[in-house]
C-alpha cells in the first residue's frame, strides 16, 4: 500500500487523475476545438450571407456599364433611325426646293432700236453689245440683222474698213446685207422681226427670225412683211 502520509512518496494516484484529467480535458479540448473547427464552416456561411449585400452594387454597376455600352441591337436601332431621319430630311429638302425652281431668266427678246431717223445709210453697231443686233439702213428700208454666225453661232464683227462682217471664230464673211460670201457659213445671217410702235420707234423681236437658206434652196424670207421697215 502506498503511504499517503509520506510527502516524498510518489503520487501514483495523480497519474490516473492526471490521466483522468487528460481524459477529462479531451472533451473540453474537443469543445474548445469545436468552435475552432466550426469557424471555417461558419466563415463561408457568413460570406455567403453577406455576398448578396456586397454583390448588389457590383452587379448594378456592371449592368449599368453593359447598358451604357452599345449593343448590336442598339447599333441596329440607331442605324435604322438615322436612315429614316436622313430620308425624311431629304424629302423635306426636295419639297422645299420645289418652290424655288431653277429658272433661267434670259434677257427679253424684244428691244427698242429707236427712231428710223436715228440711222444714216449703212450699218450701225449701236445695239451689238446690248442686243446682238446690227441695224442696216438702205435707201428704201431698214432691217435688223441678228448677229449670230450661221456656222457655229459666234458673233461676227462689223468691219467698216472692209465693208463686211467678219466672224472671228472661223473666218466667215458677210456682205453689209448679211449675205455670206466666204468661209464655212452655210447661209446668210437671220433678220429679226421689226415694226414701229405707237411712238414711231423701231421694235425688234429676236424670237421671230427671217432666214434665207440658199444652200438648201430655201425660200428668201427677207422680203416678207415684218422682215424690214419701209422708209
Ligand atoms: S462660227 Fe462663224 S465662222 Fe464658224
Amino acid at each position: 500500500m502506498p503511504n499517503t502520509d509520506d510527502p516524498n512518496a510518489p503520487v501514483p494516484a495523480k497519474l490516473p487523475a492526471a490521466a483522468g484529467e487528460i481524459g477529462a480535458t479531451k472533451p473540453a479540448e474537443k469543445a474548445a476545438a469545436a468552435p475552432a473547427a466550426a469557424k471555417p464552416v461558419a466563415t463561408p456561411a457568413v460570406t455567403k450571407a453577406a455576398a448578396p449585400k456586397s454583390a448588389a452594387p457590383a452587379a448594378a454597376s456592371a449592368s449599368a456599364k453593359v447598358a451604357s455600352e452599345p449593343e448590336p441591337n442598339q447599333l441596329r436601332r440607331r442605324l435604322t433611325w438615322t436612315c429614316i431621319a436622313a430620308f425624311m430630311a431629304t424629302n423635306l429638302f426636295m419639297f422645299l426646293r420645289f418652290f424655288f425652281p431653277r429658272a433661267l431668266f434670259e434677257p427679253s427678246t424684244i428691244c427698242n432700236l429707236g427712231y428710223p431717223s436715228d440711222y444714216v445709210l449703212g450699218v450701225s453697231d449701236r445695239y451689238k453689245q446690248q442686243d446682238r443686233i446690227y441695224v442696216v439702213r438702205e435707201p428704201t428700208q431698214i432691217f435688223a440683222i441678228f448677229a449670230k454666225c450661221t456656222h457655229l453661232g459666234c458673233t461676227p464683227d462689223w468691219k467698216p474698213g472692209e465693208n463686211k462682217f467678219k466672224c472671228p471664230c472661223h473666218g466667215s464673211g458677210y456682205t453689209p446685207e448679211g449675205i455670206n460670201f466666204e468661209g464655212p457659213a452655210p447661209r446668210p445671217m437671220d433678220r429679226a422681226h421689226v415694226e414701229l410702235n405707237a411712238q414711231g420707234q423701231i421694235i425688234a423681236d429676236k424670237s421671230r427670225l427671217y432666214m434665207w437658206d440658199r444652200s438648201k434652196g430655201g425660200r428668201d424670207e427677207f422680203n416678207d412683211p415684218g422682215a424690214f421697215i419701209a422708209v
